[in-house]
Parts: C-alpha cells; sequence; structure tokens
C-alpha cells in the first residue's frame, strides 16, 4: 500500500492545486481579519480539518507539516510577525507552485517577508528534495549501483544539509495531513516531529482521527486514503503517538463533537492536540517541592510521577520548571527552599520513585522563626 497510497496522495492534492475540490476539506472557521490579505486561490484551495495557528505567539519560528497552498502559513506568517518565521514543508509540486507564486504577493501586502515553502516528506524532514533533485540531473539513474549512489547521497544531504535541522522549530503544526502519511512510517514522522522541535517547543497538530481501528479493507481504497479516511489513526492511538515519540503535556484542545464523516459506522473527527518537548534530560536535588491543587484526587505526568492532591510532593528542578510552564502553570503550588541550592551544588535526584517532601526539608532543621500575622490584601485583616 506504501507507494500506491502516497502517488493517490500526490495525484489527487496535485489536481486540488489547480481546481478546488469540496470533498476534500472539512469546514474550519478561521480568523477572518488574517484571510483578508491572503490571495483567493489560495484560501479557496482550503483542505484542511482545523486552526492550529490560533495556538501560535508573535516572534515564534514555525514549522507547518504539509502546507499545501499555504493558507496556515500566511496565516502564521501575520500572527509570529516579523521577529518570527514560517516555513512549509509539502511533497507535491502542484501544490509548492500556488504558495510559493503567493509567498510574494502576501509579503508585499504584509510589508515584510518571513514565508517560505520547502519540498519534503513530513515522515523525513532531513531529506531536500529540491536539493535531491538538482543533484540527479546532473546523474540519472540507468543501474543499481546508480541507485545505490544516490541512497548514499540522500543520507549525506541528510546530515550535511538537513532541510530541517534538529531542535530548530519553536511550534510544529500541521492540518489535516498526519492522516495521509502511510502507517509503516506514522512512527517516522512522530520522531521527525520530536527531532526538530527545540528544548522547550511545542506541537500543535489538527487532524482527523477515527473512533474505532479502520479495518484492512478501508485501508486498501486509495481514494479513502487520500481522501483522509483510511489513514486516520484511532483517537487514543494519536495520543499515544505523541507519547510513544516523547512529548509530555498532550493535550486536545478542540475536539469535533459531531463527526465529519461515518464510512461503515465508524466516525472520523477533527481533533486538535498540543504536545511539549522537554522532559528529557538529568534531574537535580534542589530542595524543591510542588503541590497538586486539584480537582482531582490524584494525577500522574508523562514522567511517571503520580500526585496527590494537596500533597507537598519532591521533584527535581527539571519537574519543577516544567510545572511553572504551560500546560501545567497554575496547577501546582511551587514551593522554593528557604536556602536556595545554586544549580552548581545540586545532587543527581531519582526521579524513578513519587517521594513526599517535609516542609523542615524545606524551611531547613534549624528553621525556629515567630512572626506577627501577615498583612493580608484587600485591606483587612486575616481572622
Ligand atoms: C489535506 S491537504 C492539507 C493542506 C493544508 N495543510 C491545508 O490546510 O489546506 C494535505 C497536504 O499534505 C501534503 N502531503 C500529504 N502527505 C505528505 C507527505 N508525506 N509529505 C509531505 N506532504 C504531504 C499534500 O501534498 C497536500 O498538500
Amino acid at each position: 500500500m506504501t507507494h500506491r497510497a502516497e502517488s493517490a496522495v500526490k495525484d489527487r492534492y496535485g489536481a486540488a492545486a489547480s481546481a478546488q475540490e469540496p470533498a476534500l476539506c472539512c469546514p474550519v472557521e478561521y480568523d477572518p481579519q488574517y484571510l483578508k490579505i491572503i490571495p483567493r486561490e489560495v484560501i479557496e484551495r482550503d483542505y484542511g480539518c482545523g486552526d492550529p495557528s490560533r495556538y501560535l505567539r508573535p516572534g515564534e519560528t514555525v514549522l507547518d507539516l504539509g502546507s499545501g497552498t499555504g493558507k496556515i502559513c500566511f496565516i502564521a506568517s501575520q500572527v509570529v510577525g516579523k521577529e518570527g518565521h514560517v516555513i512549509g514543508v509539502d511533497m507535491t509540486d502542484p501544490m509548492l507552485d500556488v504558495a510559493r507564486r503567493n509567498a510574494p504577493v502576501v509579503a508585499e501586502r504584509l510589508g515584510f517577508a518571513n514565508v517560505e515553502f520547502r519540498k519534503g516528506r513530513i515522515q523525513d524532514l532531513a531529506l531536500d528534495l529540491d536539493a535531491l533533485e538538482a543533484r540527479l540531473k546532473t546523474r540519472p539513474i540507468t543501474s543499481a549501483n546508480d541507485f545505490l549512489e544516490v541512497e548514499a547521497l540522500a543520507d549525506e544531504l541528510r546530515l550535511k544539509q538537513p532541510l530541517i535541522p534538529t531542535d530548530s522549530v519553536d511550534v510544529v503544526v500541521s492540518n489535516c495531513v498526519l492522516n495521509l502519511v502511510d502507517p509503516r512510517s506514522k512512527r517516522l514522522l512522530f520522531e521527525e516531529i520530536f527531532r526538530v522541535l527545540r528544548m522547550g517547543g511545542r506541537a500543535v497538530i489538527s487532524d482527523i482521527v477515527s473512533d474505532e481501528p479502520v479495518p484492512d479493507e478501508l485501508q486498501a481504497d486509495p481514494e479513502l486514503w487520500s481522501g483522509c479516511i483510511s489513514g486516520a489513526m484511532t483517537e487514543q492511538g494519536f495520543l499515544a503517538a505523541f507519547e510513544s515519540a516523547g512529548f509530555y503535556g498532550i493535550t486536545v484542545l478542540k475536539r469535533d463533537a459531531v463527526p465529519w464523516r461515518t464510512v461503515a459506522g465508524i466516525e472520523f473527527r477533527s481533533v486538535t492536540v498540543e504536545a511539549f518537548k522537554g522532559k528529557q534530560g538529568p534531574c537535580f536535588e534542589r530542595n524543591q517541592a510542588v503541590v497538586y491543587r486539584g480537582p482531582f484526587k490524584e494525577i500522574l505526568d508523562d514522567d511517571g510521577h503520580r500526585m496527590q492532591r494537596g500533597q507537598r510532593h519532591a521533584v527535581c528542578d527539571k519537574t519543577y520548571q516544567l510545572y511553572s510552564k504551560a500546560p501545567y502553570a497554575g496547577q501546582f503550588e511551587l514551593i522554593d527552599p528557604l536556602s536556595e541550592i545554586p544549580p552548581a551544588d545540586a545532587k543527581p535526584f531519582d526521579c524513578s520513585r513519587s517521594v513526599l517532601r517535609h516542609p523542615r526539608e524545606t524551611k531547613g532543621l534549624d528553621y525556629n522563626s515567630t512572626t506577627e500575622a501577615a498583612q493580608c490584601c484587600d485591606g483587612g485583616g486575616c481572622c
């Protein structure tokens, strides 16, 4: 199915770049203020199912996987502004032609240029297909040896001039594309998303998912493949794929209650999921503690920390920092020790078990202070 599915996708989206195909999109409401400067041919060839661009911030470097005619990139360009940068990647030439033709038009209307489109397969974000094509023009393949040499050339390009370098992107977005990648490449795809993100970066992905596994006979239908049906992952499989690739804080930002389509009793709907990179790395003891505020009695994070509501849990400096930021910010009380342990003096912390931290550990065993009642805010007194 692999190559048949990929060429079905290329054929269908190649045609959909020059003539609008309504069956390929599920209606999405984009923020109208960003659509004003985007040329009509781009807007008309919208084959998305969600809007990851609404979760972007000024100044960010954004990578859009399967950018099509460029709509999400041109919206993102306005959100991230002059200081930000947007890269669209697609494998289908007619889609790239429309996007590249319209990039200078959008830049002129906007007053700055911060968008570019690169040719590649999203499950292999290191390989620059334009660079490979340029080299192949001078080196046509006529024998098995040539083929092996081209494989070596591709490896060299991946290493020396990657399409998207490792740790280079703040946010990876995608709108209705991951389902089009064949199942055998899906693990690689999630690993690639993880690779290109910098530590602290995040993925915000809108895609079609199913409520039941898609049976083999539906998967074998190239029409349903290119129509965003056959390759859909199950809702739980989609979230688990982020987890397996090493992401944390995986959150469903939006889930359509009404399915986009139902085929053979299986519901296909759009979801938008956010996932963060940054839980990897060493754990150090700086005597910090956190208290989970609730409302759940107990929670389990992606690093295996189990926290009971209201309990003072010992955490390493990395977990402490992660809990202070999105998507956890506000869920925990963050408690610093009375005497700070400088990072250079911090000893390794065993993050494999969940332990409580006595208040005396935070304050120090010698702490013996007695104070007057603290002045409460709102002008009133406490008690
Ligand atoms: C459903 S359209 C979505 C286009 C765009 N994101 C939008 O919102 O309109 C899918 C796009 O992904 C591209 N695509 C599909 N599989 C791909 C792959 N493995 N690598 C790169 N691009 C791919 C197609 O060429 C097409 O432009």
